[in-house]
């Protein structure tokens, strides 16, 4: 079969396509046929060399496609359907066949594209934990950096439909979607003096919440919107570094500081797979609607990535099979 090899780190020029045997599902695993494959800004941060896994590497945790076998103890009732999966490993995505995992694999619903279900059943779970274990209340004025992005989009949507005062900030260019996606306030984060209109907005008391997806200096601007007594959650660095987090000012102003993604990656397989389910049932009611970005068959993996990289996209990237 035909898969995006990385046999080194680098430029996504290393995202080239090679001839690979099909891949056999193990014990509780499924065999998909992809039709589509999700690319996160997680597979860039590997891609670049910044996250080294084991090489080579096929890229791509979550697919969409139809199940052609499952390994021994996974559903069998699961053969011939179109579903969405986590790959094995969180890799194995961009290729032709994927091995999933049983536990992360889901039919989609009726009346839902596969392009919806595969942009939502894990950023739309994930966002849905992050939320959860921020504590999110509806009374909440929330701060979300990279507003604009596959998982910060879906976290306006659902922050707004638990209620919450939305601010979403993000880069000039996507500032519009932004406000589109159901933000009540939308900041341009490569503004001087943005994180002061944090402050402005919310009568100079801050942010009850924060949600921060691009580390370094924005993540330390927004740290410093957030209201005494106030929560931050730190899940990505797309910037490239964590931010430097001032612990006096943490201690002084009671601020609580937390990383969500670790406590929504250790909850137990039956909640993440409610999350999933969830978020796949809101989509299909209508109420969680993803945009897609662009999509780009297989061999144009590369320029994929430069979509991310290059801070160009709104929503999710999709490649193809053809
Ligand atoms: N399962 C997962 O997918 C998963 C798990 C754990 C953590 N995360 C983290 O969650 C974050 C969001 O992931 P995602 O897949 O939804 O990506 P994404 O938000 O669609 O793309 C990343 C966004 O980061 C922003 N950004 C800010 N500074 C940047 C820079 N210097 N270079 C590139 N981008 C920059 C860009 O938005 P602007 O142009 O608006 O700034 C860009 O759109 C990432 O940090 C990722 O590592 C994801």
């Amino acid at each position: 079969m035909r898969a995006v090899r990385v046999t080194r780190f680098g430029a996504p020029e290393v995202l080239a396509l090679a001839d690979v045997d099909d891949p056999a599902p193990g014990a509780g695993q499924t065999l998909v046929e992809v039709d589509l494959a999700g690319v996160a800004y997680g597979d860039v941060i590997v891609r670049s060399g910044r996250y080294p896994l084991p090489l080579p590497w096929i890229p791509g945790l979550e697919v969409a496609g139809r199940v052609l076998a499952v390994g021994p103890g996974a559903d069998e009732t699961l053969i011939g359907k179109t579903v969405v999966g986590t790959t094995a490993g969180q890799a194995g995505g961009y290729a032709e066949r994927a091995v999933t995992m049983g536990a992360y694999t889901f039919p989609i619903p009726d009346g839902l594209s596969p392009e919806v279900a595969l942009t939502v059943f894990q950023a739309g779970a994930l966002a849905r934990g992050l939320l959860s274990a921020m504590g999110l209340r509806s009374s909440d004025t929330v701060l979300i950096t990279a507003a604009a992005g596959r998982i910060g989009s879906l976290l306006v949507q659902q922050a707004k439909a638990v209620g919450a005062t939305v601010i979403g900030a993000a880069n000039t260019d996507k500032c519009c979607a932004v406000g589109a996606f159901g933000a009540d306030h939308v900041l341009d984060y490569t503004a001087t003096g943005w994180s002061q209109q944090v402050r402005e907005l919310t009568d100079g008391r801050g942010a009850d919440l924060a949600l921060d997806a691009v580390g370094g200096e924005i993540a330390e601007q927004t740290l410093a919107t957030i209201a005494d007594g106030g929560r931050i959650g730190f899940y990505g660095y797309a910037s490239g570094a964590w931010p430097t987090v001032d612990m006096n000012a943490v201690a002084r102003r009671g601020l609580t500081v937390s990383g969500p993604l670790g406590i929504v990656i250790r909850k137990s397989d039956a909640q993440q797979r409610d999350d999933s389910m969830q978020a796949l049932a809101a989509a299909a009611r209508g109420e969680l609607t993803p945009r897609i970005h662009a999509r780009f068959p297989l061999e144009q993996a590369a320029q994929a990535h430069r979509e991310l990289e290059q801070r160009r996209s709104v929503g999710a990237v999709i490649l193809t099979r053809r």
